[in-house]
């Protein structure tokens, strides 16, 4: 089920993104390809076997569904939100392909929050927003974990910028380790290195890459 929740939802005075956020990704994912591949996020993947069963999750900036269809395999509920609908349309025509179901909201995360029951789980797989929108945006999720619920992050840093291999041409979009430390409050943090990895994930993100890994537990 994919509903319009644009205008859903205030967020507290969280500044927004730049205007036409989800047409100018409902362009890059127009067509049949899936533009990072069908394959769920190598960090996801890894991660999966911490998040309790049947969890109810929210994977933010889900894009074109691999992630969330991927959760959705291994039983537990998703909730993908992204501002392109066109990205979420490809998500549930894959969910249907693989006889999953996911729920998905076509939201600017500048304008929308979690409003339902506390989540086990909030999935932020290069979900690559504004200074100070990032951290907006991703408190407001790790407040709607219950406690012990887990956060599953990975993003490029700053030192992505210039290898061609992936990730927007923006530092100011990437955080270092450091800067997620500070920004992020409310969270038991387990795992957070910043490291160099071979990503390949379709079209959009391929070869070495600089990374930052985040894995913490809501209080
Ligand atoms: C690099 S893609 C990652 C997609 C997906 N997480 C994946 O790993 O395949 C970044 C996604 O962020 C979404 N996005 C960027 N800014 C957003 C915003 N303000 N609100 C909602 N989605 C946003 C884009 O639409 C896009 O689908």
């Amino acid at each position: 089920m994919t509903q319009n929740q644009n205008t859903s939802l205030q967020a507290g005075g969280a500044p927004r993104p730049p205007e036409g956020i989800g047409q100018a990704w409902d362009a890059r994912y127009a067509g049949d390809a899936f533009f990072y591949g069908q394959e769920p996020n190598d960090f996801l993947r890894e991660s999966e076997p911490l998040l309790v069963r049947g969890a109810r999750v929210l994977s933010l900036a889900e894009g074109e569904g691999r992630n969330a269809v991927f959760l959705a395999e291994r039983g537990h509920r998703v909730v993908g939100v992204d501002a392109s609908a066109v990205g979420l349309a490809k998500a549930q025509t894959l969910a249907a392909a693989r006889g999953v179901h996911i729920e998905t909201v076509v939201a600017d995360l500048s304008a929308w929050q979690w409003t339902g029951e506390p989540l086990d789980g909030v999935v932020a797989i290069w979900c690559h927003l504004p200074v100070p929108l990032r951290a907006h945006v991703l408190n407001a999720a790790i407040a709607a974990l219950r406690p012990g619920g887990l956060l599953i992050l990975e993003s490029y840093t700053p030192d992505q910028v210039g290898r061609g291999t992936g990730g927007p041409p923006n530092p100011a979009l990437l955080p270092t380790a450091a800067l997620l430390r500070e920004e992020l409050r409310g969270l038991d943090v387990e795992h957070l290195v910043e490291r160099e990895r071979h990503v390949s994930e379709g079209a959009g993100h391929l070869g070495l890459s600089a990374v930052v890994q985040l894995r913490g537990r809501g209080r």
